[in-house]
């Protein structure tokens, strides 16, 4: 075992690539300043030789013609009935659809967020005037927390007693509000105004303590009894188990994920987005997959579907392209566009509305302010959340922003650093592969010099994790790329690997691969707008690269797939078999769990839903072994000026 470990650090430090340039304009010392350092994290033991490769399971599809069409839709894989206990909602005021977000960057505030009464769904609708209206929420403190989580020192507990039962509770006030989503095609008669949407922060909470809240109902009163825990802040904070999910859905997939994390019973929820599915439906029928529009009525019933989760565990949301919601409204995105607002351009209007970000104390409802966010998780992780499908190259708002979060990253402060956005650069599913190359060609650089230990990715419905890697190869400084896009919505779990061989052809589904008609060879020949779905083509620079063409990536850095060019992708697109840096895939649903055990160690399994929260199927223990500079011309461990001055 000790043989083995030291092995692997010998392999780390011959992995780390010292030769790449990189486009942030730092000073050339910084690297030396402590912010910039990172001691690297890998795989503790036999975990940084794994190579799993879990095939579609037909028995759980429906058929083996259902393991590799994705258009066959999946056993039992349906949204709860609009009106379906699970899904329903009152309509008398009560409140509804209750969610925490945060925590916030100062680590003691979180927003609860509820609706009250229902939506309008018609023509000719108006936006009420709710600036007057006032959204409440009380919060007390339970008995049995700590001492040190009383409330603020206003009263402190006498010393050597327990706090009385009845702690002092503390008000707070807060926005309704509501968003019109305004049809402007056939649809225009299904306009939709949402319920009361009440947002109230909870402002400097105590750390580590079990709260009571209660909310305001439409008129005013206070009612209901939810219950959460805030997360610790800097102290005592490990062992601190993060929950991680994407592509959730309402299905009864997604319930049944919901329910195995929560008997895991996360402090924190990462959710790397596509919350609702709402734009499977059409806006004229919350029941009617139409493709016309998008049902607004769906985010209601999502909100319900769920509120036990949300509304016990904080979660940390991430706009995608479920959110995006552009059809049958005034909305475009280009790669100039960086402000959004209604009525004139208003995509990710409801999720705006629904999940502010982080921070958010006023404007609610803002478009452009909820589109990316850092935040720090229990004074110890800083979490980046970047938006794939806005805007993002330099120069843009979202990239002029996240390098100065970068840059004011402080690992002696926050010695974990994540980084989510939705569509995951490195996956291995015939779904969405390598669609993220213009957006790596300008990003996977800032994560490699900042040290970035996990990048949290959805937008594939399965589960795949790598070794740490760049640029497509194994890479002992690089981030550990995490897709948990298994949620469980209602397009269903994606079936196939890139490098399955087709039983109908012979020939693997990379080489099938193609847009608009032309595969990868084609459309480098062609000059056409780029690889990639158009959602995310929008928010691509000009002359981005789209397509990459990295040397051979298959097991033991072998046999790329070798076609005669311009038939068929070249060596080097596609690859044979599954390659050496992704360390586990399966094309199941579930949802991850990671305890961070320490400043240095940290374990994350994934739990697959048809085996239940008991028994982890991945299970990977990660260690900082040593100094990783991650700069051109940093000198090794053993330098003075690099040993960590924590
Ligand atoms: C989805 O749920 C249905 C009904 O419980 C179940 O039969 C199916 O196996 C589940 N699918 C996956 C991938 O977990
Ligand atoms: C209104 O609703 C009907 C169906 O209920 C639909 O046929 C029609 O296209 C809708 N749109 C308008 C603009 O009337
Ligand atoms: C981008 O979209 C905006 C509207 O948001 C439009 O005014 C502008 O002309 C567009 N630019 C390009 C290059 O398409
Ligand atoms: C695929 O290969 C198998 C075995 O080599 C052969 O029997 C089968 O006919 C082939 N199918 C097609 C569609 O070429
Ligand atoms: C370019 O695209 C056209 C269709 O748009 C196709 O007919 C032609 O074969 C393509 N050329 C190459 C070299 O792939
Ligand atoms: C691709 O198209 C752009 C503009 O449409 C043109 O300027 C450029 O020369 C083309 N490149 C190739 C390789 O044909
Ligand atoms: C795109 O690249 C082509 C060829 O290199 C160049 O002529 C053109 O100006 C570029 N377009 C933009 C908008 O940068
Ligand atoms: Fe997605």
């Amino acid at each position: 075992m000790a043989k083995l470990t030291l092995a692997v650090i010998a392999a780390a430090v011959l992995l780390c690539s010292v030769a790449a340039q990189f486009p942030v304009g730092t000073d050339d010392d910084a690297w030396l300043l402590p912010d910039y350092r990172r001691n690297l994290i890998a795989e503790a033991g036999a975990a940084a030789f794994q190579h799993t490769s879990v095939p579609c399971d037909p028995d759980v599809v429906g058929s083996v013609a259902a393991c590799f069409n994705q258009a066959i839709p999946a056993i039992g894989n349906i949204d709860y009935k609009f009106g379906a206990p699970e899904v329903a909602y009152p309509s008398d005021g009560a409140p509804w659809g209750v969610h925490l977000t945060g925590p916030y960057p100062d680590g003691r505030s979180y927003l609860v967020s509820w609706y009250t009464g229902a939506p309008t769904v018609g023509s000719d609708l108006t936006q009420p005037d709710t600036s007057s209206l006032m959204a409440y929420a009380a919060v007390k403190a339970d008995a049995l927390s700590t001492s040190s989580a009383m409330m603020g020192r206003r009263m402190p507990p006498p010393r050597g007693h327990r706090p009385p039962a009845m702690w002092t509770s503390r008000t707070f006030t807060g926005s309704v509000i509501t968003y019109l989503r305004q049809y402007i095609d056939a649809n225009a008669n299904a306009s939709y105004l949402s319920p009361h949407i009440n947002h109230v922060v909870l402002k400097d909470l105590a750390p580590s303590t079990s709260y009571t809240y209660q909310l305001s109902d439409a008129s005013g009163k206070l009612v209901g009894s939810y219950k959460f825990k805030t997360l610790p802040l800097s102290k005592d904070v490990y062992p601190l188990r993060v929950g991680l999910i994407a592509d959730i859905g309402q299905t009864v997939n997604s319930s049944d994920t919901r329910d195995h994390l929560m008997a895991n019973m996360p402090q924190v929820v990462i959710m790397v987005g596509d919350n609702t599915y709402a734009d499977n439906y059409g806006a004229q029928s919350p029941d009617l997959k139409n493709g016309k529009g998008t049902n607004q009525q769906r985010w209601d019933t999502y909100s319900q579907l769920w509120q036990p989760l949300y509304s016990t565990v904080p979660i940390l949301n991430c706009a995608a392209n479920h959110e995006l919601e552009m059809s049958g409204i005034a909305a475009v995105i280009n790669y100039t566009t960086t402000s959004f607002s209604f009525p004139s351009n208003y995509p990710f209007q409801s999720y705006s509305a629904r999940f502010p970000v982080p921070g958010t104390t006023k404007n609610f409802g803002d478009i452009t302010s909820n589109l990316y966010y850092s935040t720090v998780i229990a004074g110890r992780i800083k979490l980046i959340t970047l938006n794939n499908y806005v805007p993002f190259h330099p120069g843009t708002p979202q990239y002029m922003w996240a390098m100065k979060e970068f840059a004011a990253v402080d690992r002696t402060q926050t010695p974990w650093l994540f980084v989510q956005f939705h569509a995951p650069p490195y996956h291995t599913y015939f779904v969405h592969y390598k669609e993220m190359e213009c957006f790596m060609s300008i990003w996977e650089d800032v994560f490699y010099q900042y040290g970035v230990d996990l990048v949290l990715n959805g937008h594939v419905h399965a589960y795949e994790r790598t070794h740490p890697m760049y640029k497509y190869k194994l890479d002992n400084c690089g981030p550990i790329y995490i897709t948990i896009g298994d949620g469980g919505n209602v397009e269903g779990p994606y079936r196939n690997f890139v490098d399955d061989v087709n039983p109908a052809t012979n020939k693997t589904y990379c080489e099938a691969l193609n847009y608009g008609g032309l595969n990868a060879v084609q459309m480098l020949a062609n000059n056409t707008s780029g690889w990639g779905p158009s959602y995310q083509l929008q928010a691509h620079p000009p002359n981005c690269t789209t397509l990459s063409f990295q040397p051979a990536s298959g097991v033991s850095g072998g046999a790329p797939l070798v076609m005669p060019p311009g038939m068929m992708p070249p060596a080097g697109f596609c690859q044979s078999s599954q390659p050496v840096w992704s360390a586990y895939r399966d094309p199941s649903f579930g949802h991850g769990i990671l305890d961070l055990l320490s400043d240095t160690t940290a374990r994350f399994r994934w739990f697959k839903n048809l085996e239940g929260n008991k028994v982890a199927m991945d299970d990977v223990t990660l260690e900082r072994l040593s100094v990783c500079p991650n700069r051109p011309g940093a000198q090794m461990p053993g330098s003075r000026r690099m040993r960590s001055s924590a």
